[in-house]
């Protein structure tokens, strides 16, 4: 098959081409090669390569500054995903467009999960944008897939897990509070990469959740991790309204994947047996990664 992945140095993105290149023809592109906004430039590429599938990991991620780069979100999350839609629906091909917790509002009480079936509430700019990209999608072609999934970590780009390891490494004396009060199913961009290879010998279409099994809080997701890591820490857990941030998180950003499950697809593993993973695979590249950086 031939799979064109867009965001491709994303943490997600990474992990799909690094996956995906084992067995398929794979074109990985980002932001500073292709700008999925321009449908004239993404639609070209398409013409060229004639994906069978696209993998959509590319988005304005950055939650917070959403609030403020309003116009650039829309344009990433809404005009993005619309203009990949065109182009399978137009040239072929099946849409695999990621998506996120955060189109829920997390009101239900923990630890009742949210289904595909729930009705997204968005709380945040990024939130609405990436409901409105799936709209967008919806809108556009049948020939989709959107994938929900939340609190990804990887061992490319940025996330919450090296954020601990930096501060834990770096300041040893200061207290960092973490809350402990949202709940959610830290997902494994490897493991998620290896979810969505299981959709590109099938024909489904719609939305499916995919997230790690179990829920915990970012709290207890730091102290696992950084004690698995062997690394001293001094977090102390604390609640949402002591950490404030310029935009509401979901309080419950548990995800069932009832879709995947009832497909028998759910390759999904429990989030703390991949931390495990994760840390194995990975410890000494993470801590060299934050000694260079220092
Ligand atoms: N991270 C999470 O915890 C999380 C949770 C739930 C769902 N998701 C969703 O999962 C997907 C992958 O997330 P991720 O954490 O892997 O994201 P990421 O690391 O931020 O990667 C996204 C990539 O897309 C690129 N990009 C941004 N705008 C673009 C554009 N207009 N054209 C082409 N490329 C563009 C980014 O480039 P720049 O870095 O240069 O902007 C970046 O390389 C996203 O759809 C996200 O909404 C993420």
């Amino acid at each position: 098959m031939k799979i064109m992945i867009t965001g491709d140095k994303g943490q997600l993105g990474a992990d799909c081409k690094k996956v995906f290149g084992e067995t398929h023809e794979v074109l990985g592109v980002d932001l500073d090669e292709v700008d999925i906004t321009k449908l004239t430039e993404i639609e070209l590429l398409v013409q060229q390569f004639s994906p069978n599938i696209i993998v959509n990991c590319a988005a304005y991620t950055r939650v917070d500054d959403c609030e403020i780069e309003k116009e650039l979100a829309w344009k990433a999350n809404v005009t993005g995903a619309e203009n990949l839609a065109k182009c399978v629906d137009k040239h072929g091909g099946r849409l695999i467009h990621i998506s996120t917790d955060y189109v829920f509002d997390g009101r239900k009480k923990v630890p009742e999960p949210y289904l595909e079936t729930d009705v997204p509430n968005p709380l945040s700019y990024y939130g609405m944008s990436k409901f409105e990209g799936e709209e967008a999608i919806k809108r556009t072609t049948d020939h989709y897939i959107i994938l929900r999934t939340a609190w990804l970590y990887g061992i490319s780009g940025h996330n919450f897990l090296k954020t601990m390891l930096k501060l834990s490494l770096r300041s040893s004396d200061n207290k960092i509070k973490v809350v402990n009060d949202q709940f959610g199913s830290p997902t494994w961009t490897y493991r998620l990469a290896l979810q969505i290879e299981r959709f590109i010998e099938t024909n489904y279409r719609g939305i499916f959740h995919a997230t790690a099994k179990g829920y915990c809080t970012w709290y207890e997701l730091a102290v696992y991790f950084l004690k698995k890591m062997d690394v001293p820490h001094t977090i102390i857990p604390c609640k949402t309204e002591e950490y404030p941030t310029p935009t509401a998180r979901p309080m419950n950003s548990i995800l069932e994947n009832r879709n995947l499950k009832e497909k028998g697809m759910d390759i999904m593993a429990g989030w703390k047996s991949d931390v495990d993973k994760f840390v194995l695979k990975f410890r000494e590249v993470l801590l060299k990664e934050i000694e260079k950086e220092t």
